[in-house]
């Protein structure tokens, strides 16, 4: 009895049309997410030509404003820095943007509660330096995040303690809390390659043992008591 056997030829298209097909093509609804993402934030005139008549990407250039894109096209990040921008950070809908690893919103003014972050486990980078954000941060606000590399939330009024939830990233390399109004101690880091500044906060205690290698000066204004 002979079994089907397909042609080889057809074997071989097949094998070729599975390593060419491309599964990374931009996902068709980015550019409505980032326009619905814009229209919650305030005075967003230096983002005037996010219009979706043309897409965010082409290729690895950018064709919106403060849109970073990786080689396949699609959104990698958002670079909003320096833009006077306010209102409401939309995480919810950027975190529909699958392929955004970092967002740096690092010196506009925004206020209030920092985003909520849950949703956006895979980023890499998060950036809110130089705002006015404020309030206490959950102690779990970046459980899971296995990706995080760099965190950077100096220079705006954060109180409370430092979130415990960043003791446990494993890849953090650069942990920016200064200037601001942290208090309590600080919680014991284990990183490796961990470079914290805690300067200028409201923080006392003694430096933990993980954190001994670090430069005196990035706990400035620490008051010692133990
Ligand atoms: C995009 O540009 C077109 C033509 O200039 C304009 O009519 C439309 O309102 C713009 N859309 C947005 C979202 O700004
Ligand atoms: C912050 O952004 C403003 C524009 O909104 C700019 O004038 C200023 O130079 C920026 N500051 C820094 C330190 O980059
Ligand atoms: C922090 O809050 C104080 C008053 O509560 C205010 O004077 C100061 O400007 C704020 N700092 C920043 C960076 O927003």
């Amino acid at each position: 009895m002979a079994c089907f056997r397909p042609p080889y030829w057809l074997t071989l298209l097949t094998i070729l049309v599975s390593l060419t097909w491309s599964p990374a093509i931009a996902d068709e609804k980015d550019p409505a997410r980032l326009i619905k993402f814009k229209s919650s934030l305030s005075n967003v005139g230096e983002l005037s030509n996010w219009n979706d008549t043309v897409p965010p990407c082409n290729g690895l250039k950018e064709n919106w404003k403060g849109v970073i894109c990786d080689n396949n096209g699609n959104v990698f990040g958002l670079l909003l820095e320096n833009m006077g921008l306010s209102g409401t950070i939309d995480t919810d809908t950027l975190a529909e943007i699958t392929s955004i690893r970092t967002l740096s919103f690092t010196n506009n003014s925004f206020e209030g509660s920092i985003p909520n972050l849950e949703k956006m486990l895979p980023l890499r980078g998060v950036f809110l330096s130089y705002n006015k954000f404020s309030g206490e941060i959950g102690s779990d606000a970046f459980s899971g995040m296995s990706s995080l590399r760099k965190v950077e939330l100096g220079n705006n009024n954060f109180t409370g303690k430092i979130p415990t939830s960043l003791t446990q990233l494993p890849v953090l390399v650069d942990l920016e809390l200064q200037n601001n109004e942290f208090e309590g101690e600080i919680p014991d880091f284990e990183q490796k390659d961990l470079t914290v500044n805690f300067a200028n906060n409201k923080l006392g205690g003694s430096i933990p043992n993980g954190l001994s290698n670090q430069d005196p000066k990035s706990f400035a204004g620490m008051s010692k008591y133990s």
